[in-house]
């Protein structure tokens, strides 16, 4: 994978060599939920296609966010406390001590239209859940392995990989068409 500009928006989403086969309706239901709601959980076994899909929608989506659209691969991470430094070097922020890095963060997504992609927050969904609920920027999407969703008060919303579970393809349909839905 490479990074590669595909747009005015800044981003560093990967590209891939191979091109994106088929899931129009995984990346049509994808795109509908994150255009009602703030944070996306992808979940789903491994090896899926949860950080594929991700991507995809990220860069279809990434006209929709002036302040570009920002992977962030936690799987390299083993303490929660590290994701707020791991998604501040990914935007480039700079920490100013004394202040908590967090609100660092904040200012400056709050003053940006920004998707984050946080790739692989299974064993941090704590500390995931906690940053995003501080941050609250544009749009997150997160994937994970079967675990728990990260679940921010009402801004957080459910996508479960239709591939293996047709049952709940059909909820993330219908979340679709509620109006309002978080
Ligand atoms: N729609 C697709 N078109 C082409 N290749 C795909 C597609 N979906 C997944 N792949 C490929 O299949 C492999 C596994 O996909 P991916 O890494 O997204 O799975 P994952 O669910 O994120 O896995 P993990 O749980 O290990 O993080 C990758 O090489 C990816 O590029
Ligand atoms: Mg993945």
């Amino acid at each position: 994978m490479s990074s590669a500009a595909r747009g005015p928006q800044p981003h560093n989403l990967p590209t891939h060599l191979t091109s994106f086969v088929g899931r129009a309706q995984e990346v049509s239901d994808t795109r509908c939920l994150l255009a009602s709601a703030r944070l996306l959980t992808l979940t789903g076994a491994g090896g899926v296609g949860k950080t594929r899909l991700a991507l995809q929608v990220a860069a279809e989506v990434l006209g929709n966010y002036s302040g570009g659209a920002w992977f962030i691969d936690l799987a390299p991470l083993h303490d929660g406390a590290f994701v707020p430094t791991a998604v501040a070097e990914v935007l480039a922020v700079n920490e100013e001590p004394p202040r908590p890095l967090v609100a660092t963060l904040a200012d400056v997504l709050g003053a940006r239209s920004v998707l984050l992609v946080l790739d692989n927050c299974e064993h941090l969904v704590a500390a995931c859940a906690e940053l995003v609920d501080c941050l609250l920027c544009e749009g997150t999407v997160a994937t994970e392995s079967i675990g728990q969703p990260i679940q921010v008060d009402e801004h957080g919303a459910e996508c479960f990989h239709p591939s293996r579970d047709k049952d709940r393809a059909r909820v993330v349909r219908q979340d679709c068409a509620a109006p309002g839905v978080r």
